[in-house]
């Protein structure tokens, strides 16, 4: 396990996927029944931005630092609210020096009745989130596989909530993993809501994995992407993906404004592709 994320903490891609993860759990306080949150692969918790790792790459200057001095619309900025408050709360100083991953979020817009259980496996990160946890009762860290939990865990009790699986993708084969390790839990769960997080380098092998997902015939599966206009010289990270099950039913409609108002800020303008589209109805933007 060589993945680190503090390395890539508030990046472009952690501004998509922690944008829908935030307006899906936003959705989830809808209602007052209780939910939880499964993350299976959480991470540290808090990634601290002027640290050595985020400052080799400073991947975070193209993602949240860009999101926040940009001139939003007053519709993005409401949908983008509850993500850029739990970020303006870790920073009360005003300059942006830490960044919250994914359970920091959760735990910003938990409420007392609902519970998170972030699950990660690398000892430093698992020490860091099991700290950051610590005292809150609504919230676990736990030090297990996160493709085991995530078995183990479905159906949460609450049968109200999300499946988080945002995986390092260091080894071959992880988009079948994830696509399998997403059957296995629809199956003991299949109203449960999952977003499942993919990176983008090679397209024919997005497509490919695509097309298997599409096989399991999972109704209302939503796939969301942001492609930047980089050079298909670089084999780097060029788009982000995420994969929405049983989303909550606004979030198709809000994600067609906020998809595109995302693009143009990460991509400073240049063009970039965005796609959002069913994947058993094809309704694509
Ligand atoms: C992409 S990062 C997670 C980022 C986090 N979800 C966020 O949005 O802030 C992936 C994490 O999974 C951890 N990890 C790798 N293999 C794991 C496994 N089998 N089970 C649980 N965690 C694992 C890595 O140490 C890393 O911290």
């Amino acid at each position: 396990m060589n993945y680190r994320h503090a390395y890539h903490a508030g990046n472009f891609a952690d501004v998509v996927k922690h944008a829908v993860l935030a307006r899906v759990l936003t959705h989830l306080r809808d209602k007052p029944a209780a939910f939880r949150v499964i993350d299976t692969h959480a991470g540290a918790g808090v990634y601290d931005l002027s640290g050595i790792e985020a400052g080799k790459t400073l991947e975070w200057r193209d993602g949240i630092d860009r999101l926040i001095g940009a001139d939003l619309d007053q519709p993005a900025r409401a949908l983008l609210a509850p993500y850029l408050d739990a970020v303006a709360a870790l920073n009360p100083a005003g300059a942006l020096t830490a960044y919250p991953g994914s359970p920091a979020l959760t735990q910003a817009l938990l409420r007392p009745q609902d519970r998170l259980i972030a699950c990660e496996l690398e000892p430093q990160a698992a020490a860091a989130l099991s700290n950051r946890l610590r005292g809150d009762a609504r919230a676990k860290a736990v030090a297990i596989d996160g493709w085991t939990a995530l078995t183990a865990y479905v159906p949460p009790k609450e049968r109200r909530g999300l499946v988080l699986v945002d995986p390092p993708f260091e080894q071959p084969g992880e988009l079948s993993r994830l696509t399998q390790a997403l059957a296995a839990a629809h199956r003991k769960w299949p109203t449960g809501c999952y977003l499942l997080w993919y990176p983008i380098k090679d397209t024919t092998e997005v497509a490919s994995f695509v097309r298997k997902l599409s096989r399991l015939a999972i109704a209302k599966t939503l796939r969301i992407e942001l492609i930047l206009a980089t050079s298909t010289e670089d084999k780097g990270l060029r788009g982000t993906g995420l994969i929405a099950v049983n989303p909550p039913w606004r979030l198709y409609e809000e994600l067609e404004s906020l998809l595109p108002a995302l693009g143009n800020i990460l991509s400073r303008g240049a063009a970039c592709r965005t796609t959002l589209s069913w994947l058993t109805g094809e309704i694509t933007t």
